[in-house]
């Protein structure tokens, strides 16, 4: 088995419906922060960090995710002929990002069914699950701090940040204890997914960005439907863990929920700031307005 993690799933197959109307003809993963879709963000997080092949779970009517990062002839025939070098270089720089490859997932039956869906494409190596709505602004990398934290401790790592109060239900939960030498590491001793706020095991939540080892696909496939009815990926990894090691990570960075509308207006906003042809105009029009 291949220890070098290099291949990413992108479970990328929901209908979307929280951000209606928006999403009706057009993949919630397409949707822009700025100007970039928040799949891409997630996509060159994942080149940042080594990865070189994506692998898209993906439905129907969601098309446009593997038309974005392949080649758009007529655009950059129309860009070349006007002379826009700039531009020309952005839209062939996305075609020629990473190798791209896709597979439906034809129910909607969860994300560990989703994950699931990837299989074969991944086969007998360790791989990282990018969920694009959880875009994370981080140097280095989150995937990056991951792929270090693997290979140091050669177990399954799920990045985890601290939510305190009864928010803690969207999220799947970690149970276990921080690790003695390194506070970042938390030694995982259970997990659930969605729980009462009440009954909560801790305020470790797992957010969108696992390295898994190849066994979760076999522990996937016996997986029933647990919370909200679904094929959890929670509860495949809670398998795992009663034959391998799986660590949380608290990643350093900013994590933004792009799968809600709130979050996705603070994305935008601190993004926006941090760009520099506008950022600055951008902070005096803010100041103006409250
Ligand atoms: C999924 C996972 C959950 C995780 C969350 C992070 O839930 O099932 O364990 O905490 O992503 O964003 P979803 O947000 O798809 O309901």
């Amino acid at each position: 088995m291949s220890q070098r993690v290099r291949k990413a799933v992108f479970p990328a197959a929901g209908l979307g419906t929280r951000f209606l109307p928006a999403t009706k003809v057009i993949p919630k993963e397409m949707l822009p922060v700025v100007d970039k879709p928040i799949l891409q963000y997630g996509v060159e997080e994942a080149i940042a960090s080594g990865i070189e092949h994506i692998i898209l779970v993906t439905g129907r009517g969601k098309g446009a995710m593997e038309d974005h990062f392949d080649i758009s002839f007529e655009l950059d025939a129309t860009l070349e002929k006007k002379g826009k070098k700039e531009l020309l270089e952005l839209s062939r720089g996305i075609s020629s990002m990473a190798r791209v490859s896709s597979v439906r997932q034809k129910e909607p039956l969860g994300l560990g069914h989703a994950v699931l869906c990837a299989k074969e494409l991944v086969g007998d190596e360790p791989f990282a699950v990018i969920l694009p709505d959880d875009v994370i602004d981080a140097a280095p990398p989150c995937l990056k701090q991951m792929i270090g934290v693997f290979n140091e401790k050669g177990g399954s790592v799920l990045a985890t940040m601290t939510v305190e109060g009864p928010g803690i239900s969207a999220y799947g939960v970690l149970a276990g204890a921080p690790d003695p030498q390194n506070p970042r590491i938390y030694n995982c001793t259970g997990m659930v997914e969605k729980p009462k706020f009440e009954v909560a095991p801790s305020t470790q939540a797992i957010i969108g960005r696992y390295i898994l080892t190849p066994r979760v696909f076999e522990l996937l496939e016996h997986t029933q439907p647990g919370a909200v009815g679904e094929i959890q990926l929670t509860d495949g990894i809670k398998a795992l863990l009663k034959e391998e090691k799986v660590f949380g990570y608290t990643f350093e960075g900013k994590r933004f929920d792009a799968g809600d509308k709130f979050g996705m207006l603070q994305a935008t906003v601190e993004f926006a700031l941090k760009r520099p042809e506008f950022g600055e105009k951008f902070r005096a029009y803010l100041k103006g307005l409250v």
